[in-house]
């Protein structure tokens, strides 16, 4: 598919899979667009009871494509729009079904901090966490700021967000990050069954538990601008400068 995201739909479940694994999945603006398009699809259709998100052969995802994200972030700071990323993380946050996602390997920024936003995450034993904004010259996004203490505690939000260290499926299953570390083999069947379980329960009560259990969002669409105006901001930064050629001069070999 030419977005390299693929999306089936199945027993209620949307299932929409990343799928450019020759770049570790690292998602462009024309992923991020099918992406939100395929989220806004699913939230439409009457028939789609959860979406399920995963990656393929073995990556979840490096997170933003550094080349790609940065010519996107300019070109829309020039014509004063929102970049495709930040208009998926909405709609993620946003998103008013059951959301599923199965990690296996890297899952870098947003393949961590969109785990934030899930009802369920299942992760295979080669799951590595990370979320390096501040070692990018960035600041967290995603709500990642607020959701990140809630869930770990400050101690480890720290130790995760500011030191940027990664984590394995073990330490995220401690964390509160993941449900269950479930062999690689396994892992989308399983995560698939469980996808399926939520989309066959009674839909009006499902939805309006989840909300329940999800609280008021105005907190953390508010701390989403704030993060995504310093991320911006950041962004034209010399730290992230040089971050990113340092990235893009590695790749260029
Ligand atoms: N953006 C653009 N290209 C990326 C990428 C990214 N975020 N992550 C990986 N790629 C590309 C590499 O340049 C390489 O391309 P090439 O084969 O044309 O040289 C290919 O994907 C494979 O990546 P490689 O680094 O060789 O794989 P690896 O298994 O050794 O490491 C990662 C995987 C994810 C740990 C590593 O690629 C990485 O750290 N990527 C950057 C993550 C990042 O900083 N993301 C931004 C978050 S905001």
């Amino acid at each position: 598919m030419s977005e390299f995201v693929e999306v089936s739909h199945e027993a209620a479940v949307c299932r929409v899979t990343l799928a450019r694994p020759e770049k570790k999945n690292a998602l462009t603006s024309a992923m991020y667009e099918r992406l939100t398009r395929a989220f806004e699809e699913a939230s439409a259709d009457e028939s789609i009871g959860a979406l399920l998100l995963m990656g393929s052969q073995g990556v979840f995802t490096a997170g933003n494509d550094i080349g790609d994200f940065l010519a996107a972030a300019m070109a829309a700071s020039a014509a004063n729009t929102t970049p495709a990323g930040s208009r998926f993380i909405y709609t993620l946050a946003k998103f008013d079904k059951p959301l599923v996602a199965a990690i296996e390997g890297p899952a870098v920024g947003i393949g961590t901090t969109l785990c934030f936003h899930c009802d369920l995450v299942y992760a295979a034993p080669s799951a590595r966490f990370s979320m390096p904004f501040v070692n990018l010259g960035l600041v967290p996004e995603a709500g990642s700021s607020l959701l990140a203490p809630l869930r770990f505690g400050m101690a480890k939000a720290a130790e995760a967000l500011l030191l940027g260290e990664p984590f394995d499926a073990a330490a995220a299953k401690e964390l509160g990050l993941v449900n269950e570390v479930v062999e690689s083999e396994a892992l989308a069947a399983h995560a698939f069954v469980k996808s399926a379980a939520l989309a066959a329960k009674p839909r009006e009560a499902l939805l309006a538990a989840r909300r329940l259990l999800r609280g008021d969002p105005a907190p953390l669409l508010a701390r989403m601008d704030e993060e995504l105006r310093l991320f911006h901001k950041r962004l034209r930064s010399p730290e992230a400068r040089a971050a990113f050629m340092a990235f893009m001069e590695k790749a260029k070999g």
